[in-house]
């Protein structure tokens, strides 16, 4: 397997696109190494697991918690594991943000590696070093920047995802179509979820694309000062959605991208939101909700992108170019609660 390498602040880290799984052993030494990863993953390719050390950790975004941390803190200095221990996470956005967190507290930091296996955390959770956990009602409220030494990514581990779990990674590709690449939101417009599935070379190209241009951004502004910020888009609204109602994390995100299209007309004169909306559609993702906006503008209040009483809201010029917004917390909710 040939990685690309990436460089970022505290050194590389190795990209290995069409990867596969079965040879995670030529990335890390087995007996140094121990996988963590979640019950649903663990018995969909527990065949591709044998003879590694093994964490199973109960599968979902409730379990992304201190608790689980000290729980596998503990367990970990069961096993013995040490400074030279490698910690592999192997799963979705979860397992991405829990192994990235636990390995850069344990004994100060430990290497990680990611083998992301849903879509969503191909093109963006496994990406990017921000990992973390949720307390209470705030999403990702406590964590780290800190990346990975590699990044496996084995695109034949998608196929026994569900249809759900794919929109949820493309509402992330989407979101990166509207803030950065206009002609991969024309490619998505001329295609579908289906054709995609099927057609193993778009979605290699699709995985790569997203994964590169997410780091792209991120190389530039580690540390979200700028740029990186613009990720954000459909994010601020999506978490305060995802954190009060039984919905996934890309069906928050598509509902937020909604509303932030709608705030870009407002405010920038945006004329393309109809296009976004039929092409969440067409993903398979929620363009409309009822949510109480009262309720959601109050954990909204508590985003990490509020500075003082302004919040940095993302917006679109156009298809394709994302922007970073100031608006008046007061204005906001004003704008928003108008909306509905
Ligand atoms: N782990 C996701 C990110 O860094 O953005």
């Amino acid at each position: 397997m040939n990685p690309k390498k990436i460089r970022f602040s505290q050194g590389r880290v190795e990209y290995y696109f069409d990867g596969s799984l079965k040879k995670l052993g030529q990335l890390t030494d087995k007996k140094k190494t121990i996988i963590l990863t979640d019950e649903h993953v663990f018995a969909a390719h527990q065949d591709k697991l044998k003879g590694w050390d093994v964490i199973t950790l109960k599968p979902g975004e409730a379990y992304k918690i201190q608790a689980t941390v000290d729980s596998v803190i503990e367990t970990l200095i069961e096993m013995q594991a040490d400074r030279q221990t490698t910690l592999v996470g192997i799963g979705g956005g979860v397992i991405t943000d829990l192994t990235g967190y636990i390995a850069s507290i344990y004994m100060r930091g430990i290497r990680f590696g990611f083998v992301p296996t849903s879509l969503l955390a191909m093109v963006d959770a496994a990406i990017g070093g921000k990992n973390g956990i949720d307390v209470g009602e705030y999403k990702n409220m406590v964590g780290v920047i800190r990346q990975p030494a590699f990044l496996l990514f084995d695109p034949s581990l998608l196929q026994t995802l569900p249809d759900t779990h794919w929109s949820d990674g493309f509402a992330e590709i989407i979101k990166h179509a509207c803030i950065k690449d206009r002609s991969a939101f024309r490619t998505l417009e001329g295609t579908d979820l289906k054709t995609i599935q099927e057609n193993k070379r778009l979605l290699s190209w699709l995985i790569q694309r997203n994964a590169l241009l997410k780091t792209k951004v991120v190389v530039q502004d580690e540390f979200e000062s700028g740029e990186r910020k613009l990720l954000n888009f459909g994010h601020t609204l999506g978490h305060a959605i995802e954190t009060q109602y039984e919905l996934s994390h890309g069906q928050s995100v598509s509902l937020g991208m909604v509303y932030a299209s709608r705030l870009s007309e407002k405010f920038l004169g945006f004329n393309g939101t109809d296009r976004v909306i039929r092409l969440l559609e067409q993903y398979g993702l929620p363009t409309a909700a009822s949510f109480k906006m009262d309720k959601v503008l109050s954990i909204l209040r508590m985003d990490k992108k509020r500075v003082s009483r302004e919040m940095n809201y993302i917006l679109l010029e156009k298809v394709g170019k994302g922007v970073i917004y100031p608006i008046e917390l007061k204005t906001l909710e004003q704008e928003l609660l108008a909306l509905g």
